[in-house]
């Protein structure tokens, strides 16, 4: 019913949304992945189909349904998640980064599973480093407008503020990790150019709402 109620904010946008841990292989039953649950970006993602918007959502493996009206399109690893959404970029106007995206991924996954030879050797695991998609997207010409994400341990404020410079993004949205992981609730940090604005404690889908209808207030007035 709030949903109803909600005001169309982002009517006519089409928003793409990453979201959840990303999942890297090391051979054909074993991988790396991260506590993320996705809660986050589902709920940023049925925010913004309640506030009119097109949504697409890329998600890595999650346990979560699919919000109601939004595209769901389901990935695996980093690479793949890349891979998805950089096509996809440029027919949307807000790219909004939520998924903790695995930063390495086992350099070469085995093809098949690795054996212990019963000698008390290790596997060596070397590492290569995963494409920075969030980065990349906002590298695009004419891209979207670019939201990331900064799940931070300590430092929040300051780590935000360097990541959307370095990312090159007008926005970044800290929040207080690991601690945030799985949760239901959460509290946001939003850094921008001009500073810095709290979305107090909330559970997570009425933070969604608040940064969509933040988001969107920035949109209509750099259109
Ligand atoms: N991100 C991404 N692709 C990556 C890594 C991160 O799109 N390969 C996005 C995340 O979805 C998030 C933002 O970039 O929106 C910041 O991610 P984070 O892990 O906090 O930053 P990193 O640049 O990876 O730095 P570090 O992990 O060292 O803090
Ligand atoms: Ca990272």
């Amino acid at each position: 019913l709030i949903a109803f109620f909600q005001p169309k904010l982002l009517a006519g946008r089409r928003v793409l949304i990453t979201a959840g841990p990303t999942f890297e292989a090391i051979d054909p039953v074993r991988g790396i992945t991260n506590l993320s649950s996705g809660k986050m970006g589902f709920a940023i993602a049925r925010a913004a189909r309640e506030a009119g918007a097109e949504v697409t959502l890329v998600a890595g493996p999650v346990h979560l349904p699919t919000p109601r009206g939004v595209r769901r399109i389901d990935v695996q690893s980093a690479q793949q998640m890349h891979d998805a959404v950089l096509p996809l970029a440029a027919q949307h106007g807000v790219f909004i980064a939520t998924a903790a995206v695995a930063d390495w991924r086992p350099a070469a996954a085995a093809g098949e599973k690795i054996k212990k030879d019963g000698s008390g050797q290790v596997p060596a695991i070397g590492f290569t480093e995963n494409p920075d998609i969030l980065a990349a997207v906002a590298r695009l010409p004419g891209g979207p407008y670019c939201v990331g994400f900064a799940a931070e341990s300590h430092d929040l404020a300051r780590h935000a503020r360097e990541k959307r410079l370095r990312k090159g993004v007008p926005l970044i949205v800290g929040n207080v990790g690991p601690a945030t992981f799985g949760k239901d609730d959460n509290t946001l940090l939003l850094v921008d150019a001009d500073g810095e604005r709290a979305l107090p404690t909330a559970d997570k889908l009425t933070l969604a709402r608040a940064l969509v209808a933040d988001i969107a207030q920035r949109l209509g007035t750099a259109a």
